[in-house]
């Protein structure tokens, strides 16, 4: 699909036109077709060349919904120059259709033949202010749609070497700094909880680190990402139905990447930093243990008693690496498949987020809501942090207790906050809206992106 922001009358083969319940035109026939402007409604009349799109309420996210479900329905169609009035909500009508647009089938041998799409967005005059929002959504919504590519990509064709081998492609695209680490570096400075959990897969672990250093920088973000390109469970093996769709473990770290591709491409005057750990959690001989003692890079020791609740293992050495190696941060962000409890506790549409600076909280969960992604904070409280005491090592990783599962997580990571950035650090949990099950508003199954667009606004409100 190309998109061409126009003030010329264009000669399309099909217009799009959104109505909001009130129907203007060709009323019978489309009253004869049941079209009635509500959500989800389309209606196309090829004889007169347009496609009627419903929205019920014309918000943000309705209106999305609305060009999503237009292009989905002019995908398979021959017309192909499409014609769309784009005098209000351009920002919202771009991203309905680069998000709608999506569809992964690079596994297929047969490919769907369809016929590439020019869609051209009318306006009456175009301000700079528009053309820079046009920019901005397209530079998102890809990275977005960049994201699902590599979450659904199945986890014998991207491994913690492949994420290396893109991060380091994204670096060469946007001029970031670069740099990757291998077992070598993670022993030589004792990271033990990601080795641990790195060892018995015959793909060797990664650390990655991407950096943006703009010249006049006005903060210093670092962004933390859960890259399990598998999570097998380990030794504590997960049962077969809650294997499947592991491959969506990476989410978090693949969620760093793309918003690092964002952030350079849109140039913001902030240092974003992008780290993640990149490892394959599976079984064999070689694989760390129940009852295993671990000790991370800032020394601290782990009890393990699940071999599943690997993704704090890994954050925590990750999270000890920014704060050792990066100077003076005003702020951490972790982005993680972390919990199965999230999902149940807030659904799976929307993102946990965690940390002891409620203000921090509530300005991630305004930024998420603003850039369409759900998000509710989940209080942390002294109950639950007892939780994770161990009897052998200095904390446990898992909880005594199934309850609050999604916070003792967020507890554990909080544990390896040092005691300057205890009220500079936030924990998203995006277990839930990562991976779509069923096509969900704008997303396809399979992945969604979470945590780019709302980190992507989080960042532009703190310039
Ligand atoms: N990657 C999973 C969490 C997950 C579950 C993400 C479902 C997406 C969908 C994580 O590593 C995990 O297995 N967590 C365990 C923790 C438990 C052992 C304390 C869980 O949620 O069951
Ligand atoms: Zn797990
Ligand atoms: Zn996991």
């Amino acid at each position: 699909m190309q998109l061409e922001l126009t003030t010329e009358k264009v000669k399309a083969d099909i217009e799009v036109i959104l109505v909001n319940k009130k129907i203007k035109e060709n009323k019978t026939i489309l009253e004869n077709l049941g079209f009635k402007g509500e959500d989800e409604q389309t209606a196309l009349l090829a004889e007169s060349k347009k496609l009627y799109i419903g929205c019920s309420e014309l918000d943000s996210e309705s209106i999305k919904i609305a060009y999503s479900n237009a292009i989905k329905t002019l995908r398979p169609t021959k017309f192909k120059k499409i014609a769309i009035n784009a005098k209000e909500n351009l920002k919202e009508i771009v991203e309905g259709l680069i998000l709608g647009d999506y569809s992964f089938d690079v596994y297929k041998s047969e490919k769907p033949k369809e016929v590439e799409k020019e869609v051209f967005l009318v306006t009456d005059k175009i301000k700079q202010e528009d053309m820079l929002d046009f920019e901005e959504v397209n530079a998102v919504c890809n990275a977005v749609n960049m994201a699902r590519d590599i979450v659904n990509t199945p986890p014998e064709d991207f491994y913690p070497e492949t994420m290396a081998k893109k991060a380091k492609e994204i670096a060469k695209e946007n001029n970031l700094g670069c740099k990757i680490y291998d077992e070598r570096y993670l022993q030589k400075n004792n990271m033990g909880a990601m080795l641990a959990v790195a060892r018995a897969s015959r793909h060797k672990p990664r650390l990655i680190h991407l950096s943006h250093k703009p010249k006049s920088a006005k903060k210093k973000i670092v962004l933390v990402g859960k890259g399990l390109t598998y999570d097998s469970g380990g030794l504590s093996l997960k049962p077969s139905d809650f294997m499947v769709g592991m491959k969506m473990d990476k989410a978090g770290g693949v969620a760093v990447l793309a918003i690092m591709d964002a952030v350079a491409k849109l140039n913001l005057p902030i240092e974003v930093h992008g780290i993640v750990g990149a490892v394959e959690n599976m079984i064999g001989g070689d694989a760390y243990k129940p009852d295993d003692v671990l000790y991370a890079r800032n020394g601290k020791t782990i009890e393990v008693k699940n071999t599943d609740a690997e993704g704090r293992l890994v954050l925590a050495d990750c999270l000890c690496y920014v704060q050792e190696e990066i100077k003076d941060i005003d702020c951490i962000m972790d982005f993680a498949t972390l919990t199965g409890a999230c999902v149940v506790g807030v659904g799976e549409y929307t993102n946990g987020i965690m940390g002891n600076n409620t203000t921090l909280n509530n300005k991630i969960v305004k930024s998420a809501l603003k850039s369409g992604e759900e998000a509710a904070v989940l209080p942390f409280n002294r109950y639950l942090k007892k939780l994770i005491k161990s009897d052998v090592a200095d904390i446990c990783n898992i909880a005594s207790s199934r309850y609050g599962g999604a916070i003792t997580a967020g507890l554990f990571l909080e544990a390896f906050i040092e005691k300057k950035y205890k009220q500079k650090w936030s924990h998203i949990d995006i277990a839930g809206p990562a991976f779509a099950n069923a096509p969900w508003a704008y997303n396809a199954k399979g992945g969604t992106g979470a945590g780019v667009r709302m980190t992507v606004e989080f960042i532009k409100s703190q310039i």
